[in-house]
């Protein structure tokens, strides 16, 4: 089958589309044959090896650990799933991934996919909503009625934030440039702060009761946003990034890592069915642009989701 993978860490031109053996599904797997995956900064950081410590990858690797496709074949064990069944799942992180026209992958991760969408675009949803989903209600335990500031709302999870939190019945405040503005208003947005004009810690008049940060800033640069929230708020930061709370104050923050969660991604494929959540893809590319999408991502030029077809 042909994949993208990099034999040696390192910038984008690392990816190289080549043949590789097709993998066999292993107990408790099946094989998937992939209709597409989405670019991740995970990806990115996992390809110039920053990542060993924590996720090691085996190299050569196959990027991609979002995941669209058909199941073509079931390895022992497995009765939840059969031949035919169009799925989508958040594969793990240092497993072989979704840059292929197959890839295995843990039937307990993968859910049905959405049917109001191409199947390809199913791959826009595992990560960036599982993300959202974790780091609002999990690690920031937002209830109806709250104001929520989401910083950095023009991305792949930021946008999914937005909607949650608006669905959840919170007020929602988000930062975006212009280029994010108006997918983010649309989303549900309270109110937009245009951080290219004016820092939020400067924008913002009222305490939030929760900060969902998405931008990997510098840590001082996060900090700022200690102050915004109420007496006994909540920052959660998804980039990891360890943030100075305020402890007089009783204001903490969360670190998180998404897990991959077959029954949460069910209900949120259940509000793409319904029209209930959006997804923000702002391009399909073949595999082999795969270096081209990492080399846009690296310089700012990727907002939403991008998706990578075989
Ligand atoms: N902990 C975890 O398990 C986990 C899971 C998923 C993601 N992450 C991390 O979370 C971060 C967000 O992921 P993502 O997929 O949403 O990334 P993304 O799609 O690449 O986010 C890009 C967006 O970031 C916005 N942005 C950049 N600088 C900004 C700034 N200074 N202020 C406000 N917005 C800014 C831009 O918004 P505009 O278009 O408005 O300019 C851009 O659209 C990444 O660092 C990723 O690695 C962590």
């Amino acid at each position: 089958m042909k994949a993208v993978r990099y034999h040696a860490f390192g910038e984008p031109d690392v990816m190289r589309y080549e043949d590789v053996d097709r993998p066999a599904p292993g107990p408790g797997q099946v094989l998937v044959k992939v209709a597409s995956t989405s670019f991740n900064p995970a990806d990115a950081g996992l390809r110039v090896g920053g990542a060993q410590e924590l996720f090691p990858v085996e190299l050569p690797h196959i990027p991609g650990v979002d995941l669209a496709g058909t199941i073509v074949e079931l390895g022992s064990g497995v009765n939840s799933h059969a031949v035919g069944d169009r799925v989508i799942g958040y594969i793990p992180l240092t497993s072989p991934g979704a840059a292929a026209e197959y890839v295995v992958a843990p039937a307990e991760v993968l859910t049905a996919a959405p049917t109001a969408v191409l199947l390809s675009d199913g791959a826009a949803l595992p990560v960036a909503a599982l993300t959202a989903r974790q780091a609002l209600f999990e690690h920031g335990g937002l209830k109806a009625g709250q104001r929520v500031l989401v910083n950095g709302a023009g991305g792949g999870v930021g946008t999914m934030v937005v909607q949650l939190a608006k669905r959840a019945g919170a007020v929602v405040i988000a930062t975006a440039s212009p280029r994010s503005a108006s997918v983010v208003k649309n989303f549900g947005a309270d109110q937009i702060i245009d951080y290219t004009v004016a820092p939020v810690h400067e924008a913002i008049v009222d305490p939030v009761d929760l900060v969902i940060n998405n931008v990997a800033a510098a840590p001082e640069e996060i900090d700022r946003l200690t102050p915004l929230i109420i007496d006994g708020g909540v920052g959660v930061s998804v980039p990891h990034i360890t943030v100075k709370g305020d402890d007089a104050r009783n204001v903490n923050w969360h670190l998180m890592g998404v897990r991959s969660d077959a029954t949460q991604l069910a209900e949120l494929v259940a509000l793409v069915d319904q029209g209930a959540l959006k997804l923000d893809i702002t391009g399909r590319f073949p595999l082999t642009e795969t270096a081209r999408v990492h080399a846009n991502a690296q310089a700012g030029k990727v907002r939403g989701k991008v998706l990578l077809l075989p």
